[in-house]
């Protein structure tokens, strides 16, 4: 069975993502830093707690995984060098990582408006521009790389099946929201779409938008 390794997994994004991946059948490497709470919904992963700039155990974490799904990102914080070392810095240090393991499939839930300078989101210590930042090495890394970019996260569980995805291409969207578990699904998605690969593919999702699948969206 395929195991796939989730950072961030203590996050409200990074949870769902742990639990719709065994949902799935797959087997998941949770990754959290060694003071996180633990929430509910990894209780069938296997959790790993380090820091990400140990290279050593983040290598001994990835080297049983074909995949690695990066959902780590700053909390809101008065540390305005938060954006700096969690979506930037960070980032590297995973993507070495995963050069490091030959962990060659690497997904990143980066946000909207990624790379922006004049966005209000800035005032948090420019954190569009160090997602940006993450991307841009990421897509320089050779590796098989998806970034997904959400917009606003929510964190409804309700009626998710009357919420169409609306899929784009970078720059397209830049505004509205998607509940936290369709995030994780189309990350997830994403790992089963080869033609995903080398792609920034923003989502937000809207009632009554029609179904469809990041495959489909891309052969459209
Ligand atoms: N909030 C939004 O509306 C929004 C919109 C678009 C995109 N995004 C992006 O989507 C991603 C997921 O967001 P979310 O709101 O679901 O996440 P979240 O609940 O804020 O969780 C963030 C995760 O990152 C981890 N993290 C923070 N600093 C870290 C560090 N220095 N080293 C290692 N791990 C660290 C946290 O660990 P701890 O539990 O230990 O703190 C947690 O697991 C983030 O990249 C976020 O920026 C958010």
């Amino acid at each position: 069975m395929t195991r796939i390794a989730v950072t961030g997994a203590s996050g409200k994004t990074g949870w769902r993502l742990v639990q719709e991946a065994r949902r799935s059948g797959r087997e998941v490497t949770a990754i959290l830093r060694p003071g996180s709470a633990q929430p509910e919904g990894l209780e069938e992963a296997r959790i790993v707690r380090l820091e990400l700039a140990d290279r050593d155990a983040l290598s001994e974490a990835l080297r049983d995984c074909e995949a690695l799904v990066i959902a780590t990102g700053a909390r809101p914080s008065i540390d305005l060098l938060g954006p700096l070392k969690v979506d930037a810095l960070a980032i590297r240090a995973q993507i070495a990582a995963c050069r490091r393991t030959d962990v060659r499939r690497v997904v990143l839930v980066s946000s909207l408006c990624s790379g922006r300078w004049l966005h209000p989101l800035n005032l948090f210590g420019l954190i569009l521009v160090w997602k940006g930042l993450g991307e841009h090495w990421l897509a320089e890394s050779g590796l098989d790389w998806t970034v997904v970019r959400p917009g606003g996260l929510r964190e409804t569980e309700e009626d998710l099946e009357r919420e169409g995805v609306v899929f784009s291409a970078a720059g397209e969207q830049e505004s509205n929201n998607i509940p936290r578990r369709l995030v994780a699904r189309v990350c997830l998605d994403a790992l089963d779409t080869p033609a995903s690969i080398g792609r920034i593919v923003e989502i937000t999702s809207r009632p009554g938008h029609p179904a469809q699948s990041l495959a489909d969206w891309i052969a459209a």
